[in-house]
Formats: structure tokens, sequence, C-alpha cells
């Protein structure tokens, strides 16, 4: 059965004071949209259609990002989330089957809890997703019967009882095209906030089949952590609590070991293999995996990189984009690795900065080497051998090439390219003065005395 998914996220979020559209705000190194949009894809939807409004530029240009083939149309005013459902239709009606209305901005709905909507609408025409609400604040209540539900009162419209049932509305609705096409249409605006509400389908549906029947719509509980919505700062910092909380978890259930989950926070996408460890601080921006076996000590900052299999990393490194580390790499502490290759079994072991490098195969690179590939307009690359060595303090300053088996001397300027095999010496060379030190201290001390008298 084709399962198509709408994502609205057309409203300002005034709430968030903030000039950037709420959906955009990031939890986890992701954008709420993507959370959103990462749940539509995991149902394997025939189309996935966002609505956007407020920044419609940025908000298509991120869900672009995220997946080319989400679709975006623009609501140009928010009338209401019906109203933004009925933007996206038309884009729908010719695939038919169902449909699962999401928002932007509610980003931890799972795709298990999905399925059990898809598979409630086997006994209803409309199912809606809720929650029993700790503090159900001002969210929608669900007037129930069983998993029948008769009415959604948005808490604006709601009365005194109304206000104290405590089974919320998630805003997450799911129907067949047709199905939701025909609600959609007969929703109206005639309410406390003048507006096109999404919940009123339930109401429409429940009059449509006599005010009777069950098979109207229905109701699928998930926790209330699945429908935690962002609407303040506050919020995205909660959301982002959660999300680290289930995803230390979720890595500590597949065989991470983790010696202080707490402490980690990972990105949305990170991938961790089983049997990697990682010690205590470690923050992971977007785009990195971590194979199976590798070991990221504590107080590292990983982003858009790669450590293979029986690398070990840190303490207190950093791996910035296009960092590749391959099988048993090296990489010790207080070194920076961007837009770098490294071959298997190269060590890196301190104080260390490589950008727009290769390194080959068993080099060894010591403490204090700089690949210099900033001119100050344009970036450059360097290109070290295999089972090369580089002298301490080695300034590689790019382009420049070391081949393979090259040495260069500690403290070196290497500005031209030294071949396989060859050692490359480049720093002023050392005089010796033989008595010159206790001679001068002589002379200092014979200074600081007569200053003393004076
Ligand atoms: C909505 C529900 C409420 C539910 C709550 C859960 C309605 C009328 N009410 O209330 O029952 O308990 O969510 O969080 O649906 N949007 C548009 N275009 C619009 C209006 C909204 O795209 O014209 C988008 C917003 O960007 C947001 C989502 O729809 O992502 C929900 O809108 P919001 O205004 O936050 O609805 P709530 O008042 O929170
Ligand atoms: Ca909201």
């Amino acid at each position: 059965m084709a399962v198509s998914v709408i994502v609205l996220a057309a409203g300002m979020g005034s709430r968030m004071n903030s000039d950037l559209p709420k959906v955009l705000h990031k939890v986890a190194a992701a954008p709420l949209l993507h959370h959103a949009l990462a749940t539509a894809r995991s149902l394997d939807p025939a189309r996935i259609v966002v609505v956007a409004g407020h920044g419609a530029e940025a908000v298509a240009a991120s869900a672009r990002a995220f997946d080319e083939a989400v679709e975006v149309v623009v609501q140009e005013e928010q009338l209401g989330t019906a109203h933004a459902v009925a933007q996206a239709l038309p884009l729908l009606e010719g695939s038919g089957g169902e449909v699962i209305v999401l928002y932007g901005d509610t980003p931890f709905v799972r795709t298990e809890t999905l399925q059990a909507m898809l598979e409630a609408r086997q006994r209803h025409s409309v199912v809606v997703l809720g929650f029993e609400a700790a503090d159900p604040g001002r969210y929608g209540r669900l007037v129930v019967q069983g998993d029948w539900v008769q009415r959604i009162v948005e808490w604006k419209d709601a009365s005194p009882a109304e206000r104290a049932i405590t089974l919320c509305n998630s805003g997450v609705v799911c129907a067949s095209v047709h199905v939701l096409r025909a609600l959609v249409d007969a929703v109206g605006n005639d309410n406390a906030a003048g507006e096109y509400y999404l919940p009123d389908v339930v109401a429409i549906a429940n009059a449509r089949a006599g005010g009777e029947s069950p098979a109207a719509a229905g109701v699928v509980i998930c926790p209330e952590a699945e429908t935690l919505g962002v609407n303040t700062r506050a919020q995205l910092a909660e959301a982002e609590a959660e999300f680290q909380k289930r995803a230390r978890a979720e890595a500590l259930e597949n065989g991470v070991t983790l010696t202080a989950p707490e402490t980690v926070f990972f990105a949305l996408d990170t991938v961790i293999g089983r049997d990697a460890t990682v010690g205590p601080h470690v923050l992971f921006g977007p785009g990195v995996t971590i194979e199976s076996g590798a070991e990221i000590k504590g107080f590292c900052h990983l982003e858009g990189c790669h450590v293979s299999r029986g690398a070990d990393v840190g303490p207190f490194a950093r791996l910035r984009p296009g960092a590749e580390l391959a099988e048993d790499v090296h990489v010790g502490n207080f070194v920076e690795i961007k837009n770098a290759i490294l071959d298997e079994g190269v060590k890196v072991g301190h104080l260390t900065y490589l950008g727009d490098a290769h390194v080959g195969e068993f080099t060894n690179i010591g403490a204090g080497t700089v690949t210099c590939n900033y001119d100050g307009v344009m970036k450059h690359r360097t290109t070290i051998g295999k089972r090369a060595f580089i002298g301490s303090d080695t300034m590689l300053v790019a382009p420049v090439s070391v081949g393979d088996g090259a040495l260069t001397a500690s403290g070196s300027v290497i500005t031209e390219d030294v071949p396989a095999e060859a050692l490359a010496i480049g720093r002023a060379k050392q005089v010796v003065k033989p008595g010159l030190a206790t001679r001068l201290f002589e002379r200092l001390r014979a200074i600081k005395a007569a200053k003393g008298k004076a």
C-alpha cells in the first residue's frame, strides 16, 4: 500500500523569539525538519511533501539538502493546519493510497508508532495520534470512548471540563488521500483563533458517519516523549536532552561501550559500530561514522569524518570534515585533522595539524607537525608517501610532497618536494661556543648587582 507523508512547517514559531524559521533550529546537530523527514523516509513513502511558509526559501533549501526527492509547497498565508494540508494534497491526488501528516516541530515520533497508525486504519477511516500528557497545557484535547475519537477540542475553545482531559492531540493524522481531501475541504474556521484546524476532520468524519460510528475516527496512543513539540527555546533544550537520552541508550543497546554515557553527545546521523568504545565528553557533529572496534578517547570533537576498525583517536583530538582514518590509524592528543586521508597504520601522536593532505600507510608524523595549507588566499595540498618519517616540528609548506620512505629532520620548514628515501633538512645550522654560557651569566649577574646598589 502506497504511503505519502506531508510535513507541516509553515508556522512562524514566534515563541522561539528568533529570525530563523522554527523548523530550522537544531537538535542533535540537525534541523528539527530533518528529524521529521528522517521519520517520514523510514516509512519508504511514495512522496514526501513539506509545507513551507515563514522563511520558505530557507526551509525548502534545507528540505532538499536532506533529500532531493522531497517536494515543497508554499503556504503563502498561515490560515491553520487544515489549510496547510490542503496546499499539499493536490500533489498527492494522483498517487492515492494513504497519507500521514507530521509536524515539522515534533521531531521524535517513531516509525513503529506510525506503522501502528497505518494498521489502525483498517478499523477507522481517520486515525490520530494521542498521548497522556503529564502537563496538558495548551494541547488540543481528545474526547474519546475507548479507541473511538468523537472530536478534538483546541485548548482555546475548550470548556473547563474539556480542559481537565489529559489525553492530548499530537497533531499526527493518518487517512487515505481521498478521505482526507474530502474532510479537509469541509473544515471551517469558526473558532477562537479563526483558523482552519486540521483536528476538526475528526468531528466531520463522525458527523458524516451519522455520529455513532467508532469506524469514523480512532486513536493510537504513544508515550509523551515521542510527541514532544518544540515551541520555545526551553523546549528545544528539552528536545536535545531527550534525543541524547535515546541515542545513548540505543548506542549501548547496539554494543557500543560508553564509559560516561551522559557526557557523550550524538548527531542525528551518527553511526557507531559494535564494540567501538567512546570515552567521556565526546561530541559528534554531523556526518560521523565510527567502525566496529575503533576507540574514541575522552574530550574529542568529531564531524564529517570516518574512523575505521582498530583506529584510536584522542584524548583531546579534533576530526573535521573530510578526515578519513583507515584501519589502525593512531591520532593522539591535541591533533586536528581536516580534509585529509590517513592510510592504514599512520601515527599522528601529538600536537599536529593535518589539512588538505594525504598520508601513506605506516608513516609516522612527529609532534608539532603542521601542514601549512593556507597562503591567505588559497588552500594547497600536502602529499606524504608510505613509511615516511616526518620529524617533530616540521612545517610542510603546501603545495609540497614527501616521497615514500623519506625523512624530514626535526624543526624543518619543507618548501620543496622531498624525493622518496631522501633526508630533507630545512633549518639553520647549529653553532656551539664553548664556555660562553658561563661568561654570559657572570656578566648578567654583575649588571643586576650593580643595579641593586644604585
Ligand atoms: C496543534 C494542534 C493541537 C495539538 C498540537 C500538538 C491544530 C489546530 N492544533 O496546535 O491540537 O495538540 O498541535 O503540538 O492543529 N502550521 C502550518 N501552517 C499553518 C499553521 C501551522 O504549516 O497555517 C504548522 C506549524 O509550523 C507547526 C504545525 O503546523 O509545525 C502545528 O502548528 P501550531 O501552530 O504549532 O499548532 P498548535 O497550536 O501547537
Ligand atoms: Ca505547536
